[in-house]
């Protein structure tokens, strides 16, 4: 039995990652944050008590700006394959806290190769890059060549955790993997991302909990795919026989004003009696446009996405509709679309009835 190791286990990419790991019959840890109030929503229905010991996954308190705990958990678990997911994730928040971001997101990666590279057998790396770090972008579509642009705190520390991890296969034979990924998304998304808050705020429109949208630059462009498959990605990168790079993306483009349009016009709403624009929500830098090239990931790996714009963006708006106890009948569309969780059926038969 393999066993793996998850920074950011109680993120959206996390919970779906430890799901298809358990599917594959891995042995799963994951660090959390000690935190006041309950963090680990998205992963509270494949945890069980650790006597009854039912699933193989378990928690540790940790974090990414602590190396010896790091370290220790390395030495302790000693991981077959670590991904590392943790990170402030959030683009306008790393303007805020551009010290704090640098420390999660680029020395996070920094301590976990060193530990790594200290570690007493040979342990796989996963590091989850972004698209963000094309930025400005050179040219379109990204690709695994096209040279870096980073226009935040966030991605300019991805930048850095990207070159190290290159670095420490390069100079320490490390088999570590940079994944590029572009803007993934699901029923399971943080809120305050786009995607979620646009599905969520015609959920409680609907609801009658709210009555405006107030959103920032509808004019960014993004390439929008489904965080589920996207975890898999990671996974089978880890399995090849040589560690690389790779870009995955669905390769379709969507500005925000499409993403508000679509999903508004799925429940028959005009959005120009709903949205309005917050300046509040402008960056002091943007990135205009960001579309991926996925080609390598499709004929190295094997990997495709399957799941488009359009059908996301119902899988989320269904999620949120039957969250805010709205009646999703008037769109039979909807009301077919399959509750979340539980995301792999070897999960759920783990996890038993009740999921
Ligand atoms: P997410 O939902 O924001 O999850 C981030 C995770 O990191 C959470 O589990 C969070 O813990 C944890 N975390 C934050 N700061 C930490 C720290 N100092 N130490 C340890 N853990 C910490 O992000 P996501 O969408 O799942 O994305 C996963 C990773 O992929 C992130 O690194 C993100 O930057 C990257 N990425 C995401 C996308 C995307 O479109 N989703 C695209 C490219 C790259 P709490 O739950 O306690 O906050
Ligand atoms: N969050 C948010 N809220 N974004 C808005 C809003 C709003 O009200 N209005 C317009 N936008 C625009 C943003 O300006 C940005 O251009 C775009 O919508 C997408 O914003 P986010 O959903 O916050 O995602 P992101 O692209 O900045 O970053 C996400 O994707 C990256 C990969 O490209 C995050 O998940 C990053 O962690 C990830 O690396």
């Amino acid at each position: 039995m393999k066993t793996a190791l998850i920074s950011g286990i109680t993120g959206q990419d996390g919970s779906y990652l430890a799901e298809f790991l358990l599917s594959k019959g891995y042995n799963v840890h994951g660090i959390i944050r000690r935190s006041s109030s309950f963090n680990t929503g998205r992963i509270d229905h494949i945890y069980s008590d650790p006597h009854e010991q039912r699933v193989p996954l378990t928690l540790h308190y940790g974090d990414l700006t602590d190396s010896m705990g790091l370290a220790t958990l390395i030495q302790r678990i000693k991981p077959d394959e670590v991904y590392n997911l943790g990170a402030q994730s959030h683009v306008a928040v790393s303007f805020d806290m551009p010290e704090y971001t640098a420390d999660s997101v680029a020395m996070g990666a920094l301590r976990l190769l060193e530990a790594i590279r200290w570690a007493d057998q040979p342990v796989k790396f996963y590091q989850a890059g972004s698209s963000e770090m094309f930025g400005k972008v050179w040219e379109v579509p990204q690709r695994e060549t096209t040279k870096f642009y980073p226009r935040s705190p966030y991605a300019v520390a991805k930048v850095f955790a990207h070159d190290m991890t290159v670095q420490y296969r390069e100079a320490h034979d490390i088999f570590a993997c940079n994944g590029i990924l572009f803007n993934h998304e699901s029923p399971r998304r943080g809120a305050t991302f786009v995607t979620r808050k646009v599905t969520r705020g015609i959920a409680q429109i609907l609801a009658g909990e709210m009555h405006k949208l107030y959103m920032g630059n509808l004019d960014a462009k993004r390439d929008w795919g489904y965080a589920k498959e996207y975890v898999q990605a990671m996974w089978t990168m880890l399995q090849q026989d040589c560690p690389d790079d790779y870009v995955i993306a669905t390769g379709e483009m969507h500005s925000v004003r499409e993403l508000i349009e679509y999903a508004f016009g799925v429940v028959g709403l005009d959005p120009d009696q709903y949205v309005e624009i917050d300046p509040r929500y402008f960056r002091p830098t943007e990135v205009d446009q960001l579309l991926g090239d996925a080609t390598k990931a499709r004929e190295r790996m094997g990997w495709e996405p399957k799941v488009g714009f359009e059908e996301l963006v119902r899988i989320m708006l269904a999620h949120d509709l039957r969250e805010h106890g709205v009646d999703l009948s008037p769109w039979p569309d909807l009301d077919a679309v399959p509750p979340d969780a539980p995301a792999f059926p070897q999960v759920a038969a783990l996890v038993g009835e009740g999921v």
